[in-house]
């Protein structure tokens, strides 16, 4: 959707509601165009790898950097990338959110590193029929 000027991708996942920017910050594609996907964790021993699919991981589709959808945060190896990312949550009513949240670390047990970017990030609830999405 377009919110005053500014593009924002809404993904429903399993009925959990995320908000991104569809910008992303290494050379603006559509982030609203990346495939969702799991993560790898660490391995056991090198060369091998384990898939974890509960990590919610959404692909750019120019360039395939990854950035995980509930924070924002990008995980390329050696590389230091963020998209921004706001708390979503469904309320009854008009709560809101605090738009301020910690940095997840999904990177425990990892050889990814966070990276210094942040794409924009909005509150987002539902209230009836409609998706509110607070810029
Ligand atoms: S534009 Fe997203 S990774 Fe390059």
């Amino acid at each position: 959707v377009t919110l005053r000027g500014r593009s924002v991708a809404i993904f429903n996942v399993d009925g959990k509601l995320y908000a991104l920017r569809d910008s992303c910050p290494h050379r603006g594609a559509p982030l609203s165009c990346g495939v969702l996907t799991g993560g790898s964790v660490s391995a056991p021993t090198p060369g091998h790898y384990v898939y974890d699919s509960t990590r919610r991981l959404l692909r750019c589709p120019w360039h395939g950097w990854e950035f995980d959808l509930e924070t924002g945060q990008s995980w390329i190896e050696a590389q230091r990338l963020r998209v921004r990312s706001y708390e979503v949550a469904v309320e009854a009513g008009e709560a809101l959110l605090d738009a301020n949240i910690e940095l997840a670390d999904i990177s425990e047990g990892s050889s990814m590193v966070p990276g210094p970017y942040r794409a924009e990030t909005f509150d987002i609830s539902v209230d009836g029929a409609y998706v509110v999405v607070d810029i």
